[in-house]
C-alpha cells in the first residue's frame, strides 16, 4: 500500500489509501495521530472472503467492495450500500466504478461554480483533491477536501466531469460519503415543523438505512440538513461524536446505514429523489459542500468547532464577527393593519428603550392588507404610509433608529399586477390547477429573465430609502415543479436550478448592498442552513416566540449553529403560538440568546413592562459581544438536571454570561447548584444575578405575603401597583474560584416554596429564570 493520504486538523485526523483493486478507502476518521509509516495497523484483513460476497477482480478473490470502507461508491459492482453516485450512460448501462488516479494538496482553496461555499485562505486551510476514473464510461470525479485546521473542520465537495463524449445523466451525486469501521453510535437529526423547528431527536443505530431528507424544496424545518453520530456514552461535556452539515438550501438527504457486518455509511448531499442531471460532453456538475467536524469532547466541543466556523468561514462581509442590532419588528404587534402613525408610536417607545432598529414586516406594498394579495408588487402602499418608505426611514432615523424591511421575493399572488403581467413566470405542472400555499405560487427562478427582473426590482427597493437590514422571507413549499423554458430530459434538476438562481439573485444583491444586514426567514425556521448563512448572517428562527418552545428550539438549533445567527425576539404574553403566559423577564433571557429584539406592540405596555425593557436593553448592550460571540455551552442544573444552563464565555475567559431556566416549579426542589463549565480554573470570579423583577399581578393574594401591606389580591389597587411598583428578585451575588464553579458549582439561593418570604427567598415559579453576569476579579 504506498499511497496514504493523511489530513490533519489541530485535534483530529483523516485518513485515506487505496485498496489492491485501485478504490480509495478510508481508514480512519478521529483524533489526531502521528503520519503512519505503514497503514498496516489500519488496513481491515480481508483474509477470507465472506458470505455470499461478489469478489471484484479475479486478482484479489477476497475482497469484495460491499465490506470495505471506501470514499465514494458506485453501483454495480458488488457494493450493495446506498451510493454516493448513480449514473445512466448513453448505452443505458448503469454500472459506474471509479478508482483512483492521483492526488495533490495545495495551500487555500477555491470557490464552487455558481454555489456558496466556505472561505478559505492560504493561510487557514488546506485542500487536497483527489481524482478517481470510471475508464468504462469517462468520466472523471474530483473529491476536494478543504481542511480547517483551527476548527477542527474538514470541509468536502465533488465535482463529476464527462469526458466521453456522450451525454451521460447524473441520478445521484452525493457531496460526501463517510464510511466507518464500527456502528455504536446514535444518529441525531433535528426535526420538526412550522413553530417547531430543529428539535432533537436520537436513534440508537441498527441494521437498515434511516435517511434524514427534504423533499420540500427548501432545506425545511421538517429535518435539518444537520446531523450527528454520537458514540455510545457520548454526553454535552465528554465523548466522541461526529457532525456534518450542507452548505445548501434545497432538498437535501442524509442517508445512515448500517451494514451486515456492522459498518456505518453516511452521505449527505442533494436529494437524489426528483434529481436527474444531464451531462453533456465536456460539461462538469458541481455539488453542494458538505461540512464534517469530530470531537472528543462532547456535544458542547463538537457546537465549538462548528460554531466558529461558521462564524468565520461561512457567514462573511461587513457583518462577520460583528455585534447585531437590537429590533423591534411590528409583525406580532400590527400584523398586516397599521398606519404610519401606529407604527412611528411604536418606534418612538423603541428608541426610548434603547432599541436600535425598526422593522417594517408583511404589508407595507401594494394592496396588501391580508395573504390573499401583492406579493411581487414591491411598491409602497401610500394609503398606509403616505411619506414612502423614503419618509418612514428618515422618521425613524430622526428617532433615532434604523430602519429595516420585510420582504418576500421569490413568491408572487395570483391577486397581483405582476402574476396578471406574468401569469407563466409562477411554478405550474403541465395540465394540472397548480396548488397554492398561503394563497400564493412560487416565482420560476430557473429561469434567468425572472431572476433578473427580482434583483433589478429589489435593487430599486433597497435604494429607495436608508434601508439597513432586510429581512427576507420565503412563505411555502413546493409543488408542481416544472419549467416550460427546460426540455423534457432536463426537468429533473429544476429543484437544483432553482437553487442555483437563488443562490445568483443573492450573491448579487449582497454584492450590491454590502452595508445590509440581511435576516433569512422563511415562515420562521423553513430554510436555516449554512447555504442561506453565506448571504444573510442571520435566520429568524422560529415564528415560535413562546420562550417555552423557544428554550427548545434554540437549544437544538445550537448544535450546529451559533447564537449570532439565530433571531430570537420577546412577544406578548401569552404567546399567540401557545397561549401561554410567561414572565417578561424569562421571555427577555431565552431571546438574549440569539440576535435579540422585541416583537410586540411597546406602545401598548403597562410601566412595568416598560421599565423592565429599558433594563433589559441596556444589559443586552453591555453583554452582547460575550453573548454573540462568546464560546456557547448547554448544561444542566447541579441539583435539578431538569433545569437548563445556558452560558457563554467570553475568550480570554474573564466574562461569562449564564442563565438558569426552570420549567415547573416543584416543592423540595428549590435548592439549586449552578454548575458551569469552561471558566479558567486559576481566577476568581463575582457572580452576580441580573436585577430581574417579579411582576407583582403573578402573586396574587399572595402578595400580602411578600409585601409589608394589605391589598386585595385581585384588586384595583393591586392593578395599579403592579404596573408602577417593581418587585425585585433577590440579591444573588457569589465570590468563587473559577476551580469551583467549573467542578461542582455554586448553592443558589432557596427558591419561594410557600414557607416564608425574605431578602434570601427567591421568587421562582413556573417557567422562571434568571441570568448571571461572571466577571473575573482583579
Ligand atoms: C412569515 C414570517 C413572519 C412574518 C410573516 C409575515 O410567517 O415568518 O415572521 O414575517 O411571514 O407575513
Amino acid at each position: 500500500m504506498s499511497t496514504i493520504i493523511h489530513l490533519n486538523t489541530r485535534h483530529t485526523s483523516y485518513i485515506m489509501s487505496v485498496l489492491p483493486t485501485g478504490h480509495l478507502q478510508n481508514l480512519y476518521y478521529g483524533r489526531r495521530i502521528r503520519p503512519l509509516k505503514d497503514a498496516a495497523v489500519l488496513t481491515q484483513p480481508n483474509a477470507v472472503p465472506y458470505g455470499s460476497m461478489v469478489a471484484y477482480q479475479k486478482e484479489y478473490p477476497t475482497i469484495g467492495l460491499d465490506d470495505q470502507c471506501l470514499e465514494y461508491s458506485a453501483l454495480g459492482k458488488g457494493d450493495y450500500r446506498e451510493p454516493a453516485i448513480e449514473l445512466t450512460a448513453a448505452n443505458g448501462c448503469m454500472v459506474a466504478d471509479f478508482k483512483y488516479v492521483c492526488h495533490k494538496t495545495y495551500k487555500g482553496r477555491r470557490g464552487i461554480p455558481k454555489l456558496p461555499s466556505a472561505l478559505g485562505t492560504e493561510q487557514n486551510c488546506e485542500t487536497t483533491e483527489v481524482i478517481l476514473r470510471d475508464e468504462a464510461i469517462g468520466m472523471d470525479l474530483t473529491l476536494f477536501y478543504c481542511v480547517y485546521p483551527e476548527y477542527d473542520v474538514i470541509t468536502r465537495f465533488v465535482c463529476a466531469k464527462n469526458n466521453s463524449g456522450q451525454k451521460i445523466t447524473l441520478r445521484r451525486l452525493m457531496s460526501a460519503q463517510l464510511d466507518l469501521f464500527d456502528s455504536n453510535y446514535s444518529f441525531v437529526t433535528f426535526d420538526g415543523t412550522w413553530a417547531s423547528e430543529r428539535t432533537m431527536h436520537s436513534r440508537r443505530l441498527c441494521e437498515g438505512i434511516f435517511v434524514n431528507d427534504s423533499k420540500l424544496g427548501v432545506s425545511s424545518a421538517r429535518h435539518n440538513p444537520f446531523v450527528m453520530l454520537t458514540a455510545d456514552g457520548c454526553t454535552e461535556e465528554t465523548g466522541r461524536c461526529y457532525g456534518m452539515n450542507l452548505v445548501y438550501s434545497g432538498n437535501h438527504s442524509e442517508i445512515c446505514e448500517v451494514t451486515f457486518n456492522h459498518k456505518t455509511r453516511l452521505l449527505t448531499g442533494i436529494n437524489p429523489s426528483s434529481f436527474a442531471w444531464l451531462l453533456a460532453p465536456g460539461e462538469e456538475f458541481y455539488t453542494p459542500e458538505a461540512v464534517f467536524t469530530y470531537s472528543e469532547e462532547g456535544l458542547n466541543g463538537l457546537s465549538h468547532n462548528l460554531h466558529g466556523f461558521v462564524n468565520n468561514h461561512i457567514v462573511r462581509g461587513e457583518w462577520q464577527n460583528r455585534e447585531r442590532p437590537i429590533v423591534i419588528n411590528n409583525w406580532e404587534a400590527t400584523s398586516f393593519s397599521f398606519t404610519q402613525g401606529k407604527l412611528l408610536s411604536i418606534a418612538k417607545e423603541a428608541a426610548d428603550m434603547g432599541i436600535e432598529l425598526f422593522v417594517l414586516d408583511d404589508g407595507w406594498f401594494g394592496r396588501r392588507n391580508d395573504d390573499t394579495s401583492s406579493l411581487g408588487d414591491w411598491h409602497v402602499n401610500e394609503k398606509k404610509l403616505p411619506s414612502g418608505l423614503k419618509g418612514l426611514a428618515e422618521k425613524m432615523n430622526a428617532l433615532g433608529l434604523d430602519f429595516g424591511l420585510w420582504v418576500e421575493p421569490e413568491m408572487v399572488n395570483e391577486d397581483s399586477d405582476l402574476y396578471r403581467a406574468h401569469p407563466d413566470w409562477a411554478i405550474k405542472a403541465p395540465n394540472r390547477t397548480p396548488s397554492e400555499g398561503r394563497n400564493q405560487f412560487i416565482l420560476d427562478l430557473t429561469r434567468k429573465e425572472i431572476c433578473d427582473y427580482l434583483t433589478e426590482t429589489l435593487s430599486k427597493v433597497f435604494s429607495s430609502a436608508n434601508i439597513t437590514y432586510i429581512k427576507w422571507d420565503m412563505n411555502r413549499n413546493f409543488s408542481d415543479i416544472y419549467s416550460p423554458t427546460l426540455p423534457p430530459e432536463r426537468q429533473g434538476e429544476f429543484f437544483h436550478r432553482y437553487v442555483l438562481g437563488l443562490y445568483g439573485v443573492l450573491e448579487t444583491l449582497t454584492q450590491r448592498f454590502p452595508k445590509i444586514l440581511f435576516e433569512s426567514c422563511a415562515s420562521g425556521g423553513n430554510r436555516f442552513d449554512l447555504g442561506m448563512l453565506c448571504y444573510m448572517p442571520q435566520t429568524w428562527a422560529s415564528d415560535n416566540t413562546d420562550a417555552q418552545c423557544r428554550i427548545a428550539i434554540q437549544e437544538g438549533t445550537s448544535y450546529g449553529y451559533p447564537i449570532s445567527t439565530m433571531g430570537a425576539h420577546v412577544s406578548a404574553s401569552p404567546c399567540f403560538a401557545t397561549l401561554r403566559n410567561t414572565p417578561i423577564e424569562t421571555r427577555f433571557n431565552v431571546a438574549a440568546f440569539g440576535c435579540f429584539g422585541y416583537e410586540l406592540d411597546l406602545s401598548k405596555l403597562f410601566e412595568f413592562d416598560k421599565k423592565a425593557i429599558k433594563e433589559q436593553v441596556a444589559y443586552y448592550k453591555a453583554h452582547r459581544r460575550v453573548i454573540q460571540f462568546g464560546r456557547f455551552y448547554r448544561l444542566r442544573g447541579g441539583f435539578n438536571p431538569d433545569k437548563r444552563i445556558w452560558l457563554c464565555v467570553s475568550p480570554d475567559k474573564r466574562e461569562a454570561v449564564a442563565a438558569l431556566f426552570q420549567e415547573t416549579a416543584a416543592v423540595g426542589r428549590g435548592n439549586e447548584l449552578l454548575r458551569l463549565t469552561g471558566l479558567d480554573d486559576h481566577l476568581d470570579y463575582t457572580v452576580t444575578g441580573r436585577r430581574q423583577y417579579v411582576n407583582l399581578k403573578t402573586l396574587g393574594d399572595l402578595v400580602n405575603n411578600v409585601l409589608p401591606v394589605e391589598i386585595r389580591g385581585d384588586g384595583v389597587i393591586h392593578t395599579v401597583l403592579s404596573s408602577h411598583y417593581m418587585l425585585a428578585m433577590c440579591d444573588e451575588v457569589f465570590e468563587a474560584g473559577g476551580d469551583l464553579l467549573n467542578g461542582y458549582g455554586i448553592k443558589l439561593k432557596h427558591q419561594f416554596s410557600g414557607t416564608g418570604y425574605n431578602d434570601n427567598v427567591k421568587i421562582f415559579g413556573d417557567y422562571s429564570s434568571r441570568m448571571y453576569e461572571l466577571k473575573a476579579r482583579e
